[in-house]
């Protein structure tokens, strides 16, 4: 039988709790700092890419920022977040999909994705997840994509991963995406062990 992504995910999330697994975190902080570098404004569109359960969205909230979606392959996992989110919740705008086949009906300022492209080792699935991405875009649009460094774990979840550096990144991307900068991250998971993401900042270009 062959893979199924969706059951995948949504058998880690049946059995795990958010703040158990091994991409969790309290303070995305290296998220928030580019994010607010962009410049992007409070009532801007933020698409959070395979969010999952993620605190990204609270803290965006918190911030103020009124127009926030967040896209997930696994009901389960946005319906932890919608939970600790309470009535909140309803300020999020959530979409069960899997990003390589998502056609979007509006347009983004800002796509953010931590450790979902990584997952993408058939070159097909990246070649749709960046036409999806460059289509939900607004012109001059920002992108926010966190990986495993090009020295970081070969697995995540049990799932093999591909790693970047910018180079590799720059090249996956094409030149419909500039370059703006890379930040570098030990993340420490919930056992203890470090991992180490790269962060990297392109702009849609025209
Ligand atoms: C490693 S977790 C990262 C979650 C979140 N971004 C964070 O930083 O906490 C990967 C997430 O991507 C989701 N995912 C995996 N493949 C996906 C796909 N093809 N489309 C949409 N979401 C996907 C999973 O359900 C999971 O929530």
């Amino acid at each position: 039988m062959s893979f199924d992504n969706k059951s995948h995910w949504e058998g880690i999330y049946a059995i795990k709790k958010p703040a158990e697994v091994s991409w969790y975190q309290t303070d995305p902080a290296i998220s928030l700092e580019l994010i607010a570098s962009t410049g992007v404004g409070y009532a801007d569109k933020i698409i959070d890419v395979g969010g999952g359960a993620s605190v990204l969205a609270d803290k965006l909230l918190n911030q103020g920022f009124q127009n926030l979606a967040v896209l997930d392959i696994s009901a389960k996992a946005l319906d932890y977040a919608k939970e600790r989110l309470g009535s909140r919740a309803t300020a999020v705008k959530w979409m069960v999909a899997d990003v390589t086949e998502f056609k979007s009906s509006e347009k983004y300022n800002l796509w953010h994705d931590r450790a979902v492209f990584h997952f993408l080792t058939d070159k097909s699935d990246r070649k749709k997840y960046i036409q999806n991405m460059d289509k939900a875009l607004n012109p001059s649009g920002h992108v926010i994509i966190a990986t495993f460094s090009i020295n970081g774990p070969l697995k995540c979840s049990g799932l093999d991963v591909e790693r970047y550096s910018p180079e590799k990144m720059k090249v996956e991307l094409g030149r419909t995406f500039e370059f703006i900068k890379s930040v570098d991250e030990g993340h420490m998971t919930p056992a203890g062990k470090e991992q180490k993401f790269t962060y990297f900042y392109f702009r849609k270009i025209g």
